[in-house]
């Protein structure tokens, strides 16, 4: 089999209202408040100021690159009033990675939205893609010669698909015709942002950037149960909408693709809830599989092969951005990531050019509306005292990347 490339980007991710804490002028910071989400996230992992010692872990451990995002409401913190310390503070956020040798990934939108944002329709508003250029613009004006990969926005469908379909993120709608405007909104935003930066790095001479999304992709098979064939329904439809549409109506404006691959979704025909024929999950239903994460879902590492062949077709670089497993049994967790490293292989094999791996996540963290159960960390993090504890399969990984390297 193909070895890994020797430039190959290795690592974790995370996201700022995740591990940063105190996020407090977002729209997740009062959705928590108003005791929406299991718990709130507060100081999460206080990574706002312990950054310098968890790069420290990530670079004994080998990793060589890092994910991580801005966070909107830091920077802008009420409409066009711009917080220069915050900016301030990624730089330093940036230049400690770069001191330990570690290639940043920047994300410029990872699900948290400025409150005054929220309040003035989020991205329902039409306006909203502009607003996001105009913070994207300030970011790269001051942080552009210093970071050479960009992730515009993370996972657009799951935003729009938990917060306009299902309802159970802000603003909790559930709409189809609201959930289609504000994927027309972030396909615009995206594209607006991928052009900007392009323009401002030629602008300034500086190095090419690379900029990309981070689009999250799930395998998705039928519930083996009556209907079969009307089972197909849903899973064309969501391989459609979910995993096709957003690179469709892009493709053109990304550098490479951010591929998040976590797990099969297995489902069945049904017109009783709210995203009709999109069907139901039924992972819940545990007769499919015994191999599952904290949260129910299906580990399939063969999916990921199939999401990266699926990709092919792009003509772009992959670079693996989130993968990953919330769970208890830490040898699992590197079961996960060694068996999820033999498909990278497989791909590199049949020539899909793969980049990188960033595992999810480099801390355990915030997990949204779940709050802090779910642990998805390399580092295990104790919520009392903020002690950080390297798990073994954090070392596995690190060896995994050494042997990579020699
Ligand atoms: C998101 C992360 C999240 C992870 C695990 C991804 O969809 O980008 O923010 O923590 O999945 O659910």
């Amino acid at each position: 089999m193909t070895n890994f490339p020797k430039d190959f980007l290795w690592g974790a991710a995370t996201s700022s209202h995740q591990v940063e804490g105190n996020n407090i002028d977002n729209d997740w910071w009062q959705w928590e408040q108003t005791g929406h989400a299991h718990e709130p996230s507060l100081e999460a992992c206080n990574h706002y100021n312990l950054y310098e010692s968890d790069f420290d872990i990530a670079r004994s451990l080998h990793h060589n690159a890092h994910r991580l995002s801005i966070e909107w409401s830091r920077i802008e913190p009420k409409k066009d009033q711009w917080n220069r310390n915050a900016l301030e503070h990624y730089r330093k956020v940036i230049r400690a990675l770069r001191a330990r040798n570690i290639e940043p990934l920047i994300t410029l939108h990872h699900f948290a939205n400025p409150l005054w944002l929220s309040q003035e329709g989020g991205w329902l508003n039409e306006k909203t893609p502009f607003y996001f250029e105009r913070f994207v613009e300030k970011v790269i004006a001051a942080l552009g010669s210093e970071v050479r990969y960009w992730v515009t926005i993370n996972e657009p469908m799951v935003l729009a698909y938990h917060s306009y379909i299902l309802g159970i993120w802000p603003p909790e709608r559930k709409s189809f015709n609201e959930c289609h405007k504000v994927i027309k909104n972030l396909i615009d935003a995206h594209k607006r942002a991928y052009l900007k930066i392009h323009d401002i790095y030629a602008r300034n001479s500086w190095r090419r950037p690379i900029v990309g999304i981070a689009k999250n992709l799930q395998w998705f098979t039928p519930c083996n149960h009556f209907p079969y064939f009307f089972n197909m329904v849903p899973v064309i439809l969501r391989d459609t909408i979910y995993n096709d549409y957003f690179l469709r109506k892009t493709r053109g404006s990304f550098d490479f693709i951010g591929v998040n691959y976590y797990a099969r979704g297995i489902v069945h025909f049904s017109l009783k809830n709210n995203s009709g024929l999109l069907g139901e999950d039924c992972n819940a239903l545990h007769q499919h599989s015994k191999n599952l994460n904290s949260l129910g879902w299906i580990i399939a590492p063969q999916g990921l092969l199939r999401m990266l062949l699926k990709l092919k077709p792009y003509k772009v670089p992959l670079i693996i951005t989130e993968n990953g497993i919330c769970t208890h049994d830490d040898t699992l967790r590197w079961k996960y990531i060694w068996g999820h490293l033999q498909q990278i292989k497989r791909a590199l094999d049949l020539h899909i050019p793969i980049q990188g791996y960033l595992y999810w996540s480099l801390l355990d963290n915030f997990e949204w509306a779940h709050g802090f159960a779910p642990r998805f960390g390399l580092v295990e993090i104790d919520y009392h005292t903020l002690t950080r504890t390297v798990r073994l399969s954090a070392l596995h990984y690190s060896q995994f990347i050494e042997e990579a390297l020699q």
